[in-house]
C-alpha cells in the first residue's frame, strides 16, 4: 500500500523517522540514556583484535560508515570488503575475531557465502539484517535486526539508515566494553542517537528545494559526489542511488582524491554534489570545493547553517540541513541523497520502484 505516495520509494523515504526510531528503541534504553542490546553477545569486545565488515551495495556502504565509528569510538581496527571479494582474497583471519555481515534481505548470495566462509575460519559472526527469518539471520551466531519494515522499492533507503542506527549503537557498545568510552561519553552519544529521528524529519523538509534541483539533474549526463570522513561512504551511496534509479551516471569519491584524476572531468556542465557537514574535516573539503569552482564546476553543497556561512566558494545551490553533532551525520545527510535520486528518476520517467536489470534480493553470486 503506497498510501498517498506516487511510489513505494517515496513512502519508504518519508517513513524513516518512524522506523529509525523503532530501531533506536530496540537498541537503546531511552530513559537511562544507555545502549541496551536486546541480547548478550557471545564474545567480549576486549578479545577482538580486528573486525571484518562485509556486505554488498548499499549494505557495504553502511559498513563503510561503521568502520569510521568502530575505529573512532572503540579503537578497534576494521577491515571492510564487498562480499564478492572477501572470500577470494585469502585474507589472514584470526580465530576468535569478529566478522559483521550486513544485509537487508538476508538472502544475498555473496554475503551468505562470505558468512559461511568466516564461520569455517572460526570467526564470531554477527549479522545486521532486516528479515529475521532469512538464511543469513539464521546462520549467523548473533543477529541484530533492523526494524525498517518491508522494503518494497528495490532501492535501499530506510534499510540503509536503520542499518546505520544498529551499527552506531553497536560501535558505542564496543567502545564502552573496551574502556574507550566513559559512562558520560556513552550518555552523550546516546543523546545524539535519540535526536536522530527528529533531525531526519527536519531533513525531509528540504524536499521542495531538492525537487527543483532534480529538474536540472535530469538534464545531466554525469554527476560527481564528494565527501570526507563518514561523508565519503555517503558520497558512494548517493551516487549509487542516483545511477540505480535514474540511470544518470554518477560517481562518488573521497573529496581528497579529486585532484588525483577525477578533476579532469570537471567543467561547466558537471554538477558536483558536496556532502560537508561542519565537522573536523570541513575546512579540507572547502579546499576541494575551491578546486571544483576554479574549473567552472557547479557545486551543490549539502551542509548545515555554519557550513553554509563558512564555505567561501559560491555554490550553485546550498541545501541546509539541521545543526547536529558530527558523529552521526550520515543518517541525516542520506535523506537529501535519497530525495535527489528519487526526484531525478521521477523527472526521467524511469520505473522508480523497479529499476531495469535489478532484483530486490540477489541470490546468485
Ligand atoms: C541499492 C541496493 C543494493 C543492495 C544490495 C545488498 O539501493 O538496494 O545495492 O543494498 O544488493 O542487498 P542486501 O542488503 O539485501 O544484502
Amino acid at each position: 500500500n503506497k498510501a498517498n505516495y506516487l511510489h513505494f520509494m517515496a513512502k519508504e523515504i518519508h517513513e524513516q523517522p518512524e522506523v529509525v526510531g523503532h530501531t533506536l528503541r530496540r537498541y537503546v534504553d531511552m530513559a537511562a540514556e544507555r545502549i541496551a542490546l536486546p541480547q548478550r553477545l557471545p564474545f567480549d569486545f576486549n578479545d577482538i583484535g580486528r573486525i571484518s565488515i562485509t556486505g554488498c551495495g548499499s549494505s557495504s556502504y553502511a559498513g563503510h560508515v561503521a568502520k569510521y565509528w568502530f575505529e573512532r569510538l572503540a579503537r578497534v581496527p576494521v577491515e571492510l570488503d564487498v562480499a564478492s571479494e572477501f572470500r577470494y582474497r585469502e585474507a589472514p583471519l584470526r580465530k576468535g575475531d569478529l566478522a559483521i555481515f550486513i544485509s537487508q534481505s538476508g538472502e544475498t548470495a555473496d554475503t551468505l557465502a562470505a558468512l559461511r566462509y568466516a564461520k569455517a575460519q572460526g570467526l564470531h559472526t554477527l549479522s545486521v539484517v532486516n528479515a529475521p527469518t532469512s538464511t543469513i539471520a539464521r546462520e549467523s551466531e548473533t543477529m541484530l535486526q533492523t526494524l525498517a519494515g518491508p522494503q518494497i522499492g528495490v532501492a535501499s533507503t530506510r534499510a540503509f539508515t536503520c542499518q546505520l542506527m544498529v551499527l552506531a549503537a553497536l560501535a558505542v557498545a564496543a567502545g564502552k566494553s573496551r574502556g574507550e568510552l566513559s559512562d558520560a561519553d556513552e550518555t552523550r552519544l546516546v543523546q545524539r542517537l535519540i535526536e536522530i529521528p527528529r533531525l531526519m524529519a527536519t531533513a525531509l523538509a528540504t524536499e521542495p528545494q531538492i525537487e527543483k534541483l532534480a529538474r536540472d539533474m535530469a538534464k545531466c549526463r554525469n554527476v560527481v559526489y564528494l565527501g570526507r570522513g563518514t561523508s565519503f561512504p555517503l558520497a558512494l551511496e548517493g551516487a549509487l542511488k542516483l545511477k540505480e534509479i535514474s540511470y544518470v551516471h554518477a560517481e562518488g569519491y573521497a573529496a581528497g582524491e579529486l585532484k588525483h584524476g577525477p578533476i579532469a572531468l570537471i567543467d561547466e556542465t558537471m554538477p558536483v554534489i558536496v556532502i560537508a557537514p561542519y565537522d573536523g574535516v570541513f575546512e579540507k573539503t572547502v579546499s576541494n570545493m575551491q578546486e571544483v569552482a576554479a574549473r567552472g564546476g557547479n557545486i551543490i553543497l549539502m551542509t548545515d547553517a555554519k557550513g553554509a556561512r563558512e564555505a567561501i566558494v559560491d555554490p550553485l545551490v546550498t541545501i541546509v540541513l539541521p545543526d547536529m553533532a558530527a558523529t552521526f551525520t550520515p543518517m541525516v545527510y542520506d535523506i537529501p541523497m535519497q530525495l535527489l535520486a528519487y526526484h531525478t528518476a521521477v523527472v526521467m520517467g524511469t520505473n522508480v520502484d523497479q529499476p531495469r536489470n535489478l532484483a530486490k534480493s540477489v541470490t546468485v553470486e
